[in-house]
């Protein structure tokens, strides 16, 4: 009995613990200003925020783009967060009717059910329309476009590899695949629940197992890109696109990853995939320098310094850490992974908070072989919202 009550108070304390330490900028009225001047702000006819210039000015993209549905699945993460809150106008919730907002602002995605050049990122287009549902299961317009993007992504499913291609190639039997691609097969399970169509969640299982075979190292990190011989199946080559190179990690890519295969985890009930989640989340944990602050990759080199962060990659990762610690069933692993997503949160709160700028978070990086670094980042500052909403969904956090 004594020993039983000496946990339970341990277990409360540990909580606790974490709960003093959640940076408050999670919360801060500046965030929900930022995301409502954007809104005013986007260009007739839309386009969408993807990142901002070095010196934090938004970069306005046409809707096919793979971030396009970021900025308007933000308006329904701010209504999240106000239902969550209702109490605490202090925190600058009330500026706007954000339902309103992310409805709006998804309104330009819909021209893409008809076809666009995003490939396998039909997922990340579709996350309004998924929150939308949520709010207003009955909507017709959401429900189109979800069937729309998962028949676009089930289409380009190959049995004979096991998976959806990620990118076109010139060559089409070269079969490309990349990690981030784990992130959008959410998609074809709520097109399963809509239509009862099991061959969507088939695909999704295929593409996750061929994933977890090729994609993952003996240590837990990963490849960016894995390609496959269409005809044959046969993996190809191994490589880097957005990473420092062949043999090291993209640290985005390693929080997709996480976050893929921990989804993968809730939908199916597979424990393959809580294990595979849990190797990547320990290979990433490990990986973080002293200073706390996620890097780009996690093998580029030090020097010049700084060697750049990727505040985007840390968001991300926080998100995965927290929906893997939610279906970790003893104490000590969910106080690793909640405690582990907190410490990600101050660190890079700590180093990209940034005020004067248009986006919430600067020192993003979004494709460094490219030279396009220092930035803000529409899907890093989505990630920071939902983090703290998360945290405020198991107690961890209060509204302000
Ligand atoms: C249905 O959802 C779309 C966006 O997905 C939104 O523009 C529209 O206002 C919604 N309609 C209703 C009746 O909720
Ligand atoms: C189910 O989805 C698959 C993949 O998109 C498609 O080929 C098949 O025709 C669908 N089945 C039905 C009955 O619609
Ligand atoms: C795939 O295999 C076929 C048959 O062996 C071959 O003709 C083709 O060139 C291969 N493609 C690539 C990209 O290696
Ligand atoms: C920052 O990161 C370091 C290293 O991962 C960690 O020890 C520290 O607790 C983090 N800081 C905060 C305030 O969470
Ligand atoms: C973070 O961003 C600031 C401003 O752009 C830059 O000066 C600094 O070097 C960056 N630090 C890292 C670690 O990326």
């Amino acid at each position: 009995m004594h020993s039983i009550l000496a946990l339970l108070s341990g277990c409360v304390l540990a909580v606790e613990a974490a709960k003093s330490t959640v940076p408050n900028e999670l919360f801060s009225p500046l965030v929900p200003q930022k995301v409502l001047a954007t809104f005013k702000a986007l260009p007739i006819p839309t386009k969408y925020p993807q990142y901002t210039t070095t010196s934090g000015t938004w970069q306005y993209f046409s809707p096919d783009t793979w971030t396009s549905g970021f900025f308007p699945v933000t308006g329904y993460e701010l209504n999240t967060r106000k239902n969550l809150c209702p109490a605490t106008p202090a925190n600058g919730l009330g500026i706007a009717d954000w339902l309103a907002v992310g409805r709006a602002a998804s309104n330009g995605l819909i021209p893409l059910e008809n076809g666009n050049g995003q490939g396998h990122d039909q997922g990340f287009l579709s996350f309004p329309f998924v929150e939308e549902l949520i709010v207003n299961p009955n909507n017709e317009t959401a429900k189109t476009a979800i069937l729309a993007f998962s028949k676009i992504l089930a289409d380009r499913f190959n049995p004979v590899v096991g998976a959806t291609r990620s990118w076109n190639t010139a060559d089409p039997t070269d079969f490309q695949v990349i990690i981030d691609n784990m992130m959008n097969l959410e998609l074809l399970f709520h097109a399963e629940t809509l239509t009862g169509n099991s061959t969507l969640r088939k695909i999704a299982i295929a593409h996750a197992d061929t994933t977890m075979k090729n994609h993952i190292r003996p240590d837990g990190s990963t490849w960016h890109v894995i390609e496959y011989n269409s005809t044959t199946g046969a993996v190809i080559k191994k490589r880097t696109a957005q990473g420092f190179s062949d043999s090291s990690t993209w640290s985005r890519g390693q929080a997709w990853g996480i976050y893929g295969f921990a989804n993968m985890f809730r939908l199916t009930g597979d424990s393959n995939y809580l294990v595979t989640a849990r190797r990547l989340a320990t290979y990433f944990l490990a990986n973080i320098p002293s200073d706390g602050i996620v890097p780009w990759d996690f093998n580029a080199p030090l020097i010049p310094a700084p060697r750049p962060a990727d505040s985007s990659a840390a968001t991300i990762a926080a998100n995965a850490l927290l929906l893997l610690a939610k279906y970790e069933t003893t104490a000590s692993a969910t106080s690793l992974y909640t405690n582990a997503a907190i410490a990600i949160l101050n660190n890079i709160t700590r180093l990209a908070w940034n005020p004067s700028w248009q986006s919430i978070l600067s020192n993003g990086t979004v494709n460094k072989p490219a030279n396009n670094q220092l930035t803000g980042t529409v899907y890093g500052d989505y990630y920071f919202i939902k983090a703290g909403n998360e945290l405020i969904n198991r107690k961890l956090a209060t509204c302000t």
